[in-house]
């Protein structure tokens, strides 16, 4: 059914990878709206607690499509940066997790899409990197917001201004990724975190993903009252009453999204 990527759910982990490895996953118009689909089917499937996002072949994504977008005029151009921006900010309001398996490149929009994510896993052949100064542009899927969120104004500047690439281990050491592993081991890894979170509670894991994106853009105090209302939603979940019994008790809670 889709063209560009490949969507499966097994044991409630919603696997998406990019599917063009010809140009090392580029994000044209049409993968876009296909990766968009597949995020609403993810939201929409109760059996899916978990995402995890990567790539085919040697990419990750290789950012948008050049080949795309050297024949747009400044308006197409504007139109495709609005759908990226549509994506990368309905990723980031889903209520389920998104871990990003970064199989290889991922530059421009990929690094842009990786950043939507919610966790980054870096294979430790993965190279991140905003060259789009040397093509005339400026990162245009949230780049210039989410990075200098993730890792300071400064390294933002200096990554997006000399459009260096760089390795898995110094965008550990800036704080871009979360984990690094080898190549073979990156979706044992991703695995092994989203697990780690489905044995969770669901609404609490919901909650504080919605408290942590929606807080970061507010002032303190809106920040902190709105973390008090996200925080009385789950308190008031059967989950709580649930979780807390298991832990006075001495056994392992079951959850049950309620
Ligand atoms: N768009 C379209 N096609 C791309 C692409 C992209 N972003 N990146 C790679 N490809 C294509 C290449 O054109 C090539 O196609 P052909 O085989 O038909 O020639 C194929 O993928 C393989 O690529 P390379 O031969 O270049 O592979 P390599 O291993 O020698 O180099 C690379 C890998 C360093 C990632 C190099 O491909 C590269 O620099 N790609 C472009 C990276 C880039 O500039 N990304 C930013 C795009 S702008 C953007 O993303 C804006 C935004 O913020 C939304």
């Amino acid at each position: 059914m889709y063209e560009n990527i490949k969507f499966e759910v097994k044991d409630a982990i919603g696997y998406i990878t990019i599917d063009r490895p010809k140009a090392l996953n580029a994000l044209n118009e049409d993968v876009l709206n296909e990766l968009y689909d597949a995020f609403s089917k993810v939201e929409a499937d109760e059996a899916v607690r978990c995402v995890i996002l990567t790539g085919e072949g040697k990419a990750f994504v290789a950012g948008a499509d050049i080949a795309q977008m050297s024949q747009m005029n400044a308006l197409e151009g504007r139109n495709m940066m609005i759908l990226g921006h549509k994506l990368m900010n309905y990723m980031e309001a889903i209520e389920k997790p998104i871990i990003a398996a970064v199989n290889g490149f991922a530059l421009g929009g990929g690094c842009e899409l990786s950043m939507a994510c919610d966790i980054r896993i870096a294979s430790t052949k993965a190279k991140f990197g905003q060259p789009e100064v040397g093509l005339g542009i400026i990162p245009g899927f949230g780049g210039t917001q989410r990075l200098s969120r993730l890792v300071g104004k400064g390294m933002a500047k200096y990554l997006i201004m000399t459009a260096n690439m760089i390795g898995a281990d110094e965008a550990y050491r800036i704080g871009l990724v979360e984990q690094i592993a080898e190549p073979e081991a990156l979706m044992e890894a991703a695995e092994k975190v989203a697990n780690t979170i489905i044995s969770k509670a669901p609404i609490a894991v919901a909650t504080a993903k919605a408290a942590i994106n929606h807080g970061y853009d507010m002032d303190m105090k809106s920040a902190s009252k709105f973390e008090i209302e996200t925080f009385t939603a789950a308190f008031g979940s059967e989950d709580k009453t649930e979780g807390m019994d298991a832990f006075l008790n001495k056994r392992a809670p079951e959850f049950k999204n309620k």
